[in-house]
């Protein structure tokens, strides 16, 4: 019998969020700098900025809250979960970091040096800002069909081998410190990378004795897109997905934000002790003791928890299915989104829905204030802005895709929610030609400006979108 999904848990506790009116919204933006992340919370209606840290926590998780063993060194909490990192990952070293970035910062404080090479598949910003930071450089290896956004490829993330292997044959061992995977890759869209993939990078890598790593923010959406697209995975579990992925890798830096399925936290798991044993004095000085790493005992308890139940089939199979809902509904609408759907987003694809905005006016940024104005709801550019400046020659770099990410925060919205925010993007759509100006930067910080940057309006004859 076909059934349709249904979520499996129920709700404990609401959160009322307010809606509000466009005049309220249009005077509230333009005091933010018609940057989004300038908004107060109480000023949006849905929230898609991001799904990271923003998900419900399950009763389960809060239990595991109340018993957290906050003590300085070997905290209970902190064993619980490196039980539980060692049992998913497979890895043999796990430290704790507060978010995701810190575990770059301290993995790259070891791996990273000026001048060095890091290929990988559209390296997420704050893995670019750690590697550029240090004077490094990255070359994305993404393979060309993650770039349009109408074909169907069901592993998007997928790393070009031909693009990977020009890059490690062209250059020295000693200059490419390793090689990272971002799963499911974010800047491509939320797009997943196949078994078949790593498997081969991971023989390349091999072969020029580099090391593999993963980001892996999303690593059990990752494992749910293989169990449900790629031959010879229907019948296993996620866990095992997840266990034999990672088994061709060398070592990972985690978000935990997103499939930790909690508020905040982080994490580097490994196989190499020598590199462990130097992180972990990076991580004592940047983040904590060892046993810790800016996490409190009650929020490792709940990381333990949260990644269990992100490895679980019905759990990935509603929240897949939500978001995927989402971008069914904009297809029917006939809406411009990237194609396949991401695991924990939709993208609006900027360059089809708003042409006629120039690029060097930040045409995705001015789709997604209009998106804020109409209906309260936050995305995010996923754009010029966020691709920011060469760090030589400080020019813009436009990226291929302008896109606006709607990312779905986990356990929290309702369908009721998505098709509100179909039925909005739906109206914009269909006033597109009166887009015409976008915005222009009037203050930008060195590096990863999107944060805080500050725009104005360019005055234009028609009204913006
Ligand atoms: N890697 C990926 C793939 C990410 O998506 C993020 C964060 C990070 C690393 C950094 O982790 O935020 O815990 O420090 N992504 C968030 C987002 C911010 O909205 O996509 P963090």
């Amino acid at each position: 019998m076909n059934l349709p999904y249904a979520e499996p848990y129920k709700t404990k506790m609401v959160e009322y969020i307010r809606p509000s009116t466009i005049q309220e919204r249009k005077r509230w933006i333009k005091e933010a700098d018609y940057n989004l992340f300038n908004l107060s919370s109480d000023k949006v209606f849905i929230d898609l900025l991001t799904d990271s840290g923003t998900g419900a926590m399950s009763d389960k998780q809060w239990a595991e809250m109340m018993v957290g063993d906050e003590s300085y060194a070997g905290s209970q909490s902190y064993l619980k979960l490196k039980e539980t990192v060692k049992r998913i990952t497979g890895f043999e070293h796990f430290l704790p970091t507060h978010q995701g970035r810190a575990a770059e910062n301290v993995l790259f404080s070891v791996l990273v040096h000026k001048c060095d090479i890091v290929p990988g598949n559209s390296h997420f910003d704050t893995t670019k800002g750690h590697i550029e930071f240090r004077k490094a450089s990255v070359v994305d290896c993404t393979i060309d069909e993650a770039f349009d956004t109408t074909t169907y490829h069901p592993f998007k993330g997928n790393v070009c081998l031909n693009k990977l292997e020009d890059v490690l044959s062209r250059n020295t061992k000693d200059r490419i410190p390793f090689v990272i995977v971002t799963i499911t890759c974010n800047s491509a869209g939320g797009q997943p990378v196949s078994m078949e993939n790593i498997k081969v990078v991971s023989g390349l890598c091999k072969k020029y004795k580099i090391p593999l790593l993963i980001d892996a923010a999303r690593f059990a959406e990752n494992a749910y897109f293989i169990k449900t697209r790629e031959a010879g995975y229907e019948n296993k579990s996620i866990k095992t997905i997840v266990k034999e992925f990672f088994s061709y890798t060398d070592g990972m830096t985690m978000s935990a934000k997103k499939d930790g399925l909690v508020n905040m936290g982080g994490f580097i798991a490994l196989n190499n002790e020598d590199v462990y044993k130097k992180a972990t004095v990076y991580n004592i000085m940047f983040e904590g003791f060892k046993t810790y790493g800016g996490l409190n005992g009650r929020d490792m308890g709940a990381l333990a928890v949260g990644l269990d139940e992100a490895t679980e089939f019905d759990y990935l199979h509603s929240r897949i299915k939500q978001v995927a809902f989402l971008g069914e509904q904009l297809v029917e609408y006939g809406v411009p989104v990237q194609q396949p759907f991401g695991g924990h987003a939709i993208f609006l694809d900027a360059n089809k829905f708003v042409p006629n905005i120039p690029r060097d006016e930040y045409r995705a940024q001015a789709l997604a204030i209009q998106l804020y104005i109409i209906g309260g709801i936050r995305g995010v550019e996923i754009g010029t802005i966020l691709a920011d400046r060469d760090p030589f020659t400080h020019k813009n770099r436009y990226p291929e895709l302008e896109l606006v990410r709607l990312a779905v925060p986990r356990r929290t919205y309702s369908l009721n929610h998505m098709r509100y925010v179909a039925a909005v993007i739906k109206a914009i759509y269909d006033t597109r030609s009166k887009a015409k100006r976008g915005y222009r930067i009037i203050d930008e910080a060195p590096i990863m400006r999107h944060f805080t940057v500050k725009l104005e309006k360019i005055k234009q004859e028609a009204v913006t979108i």
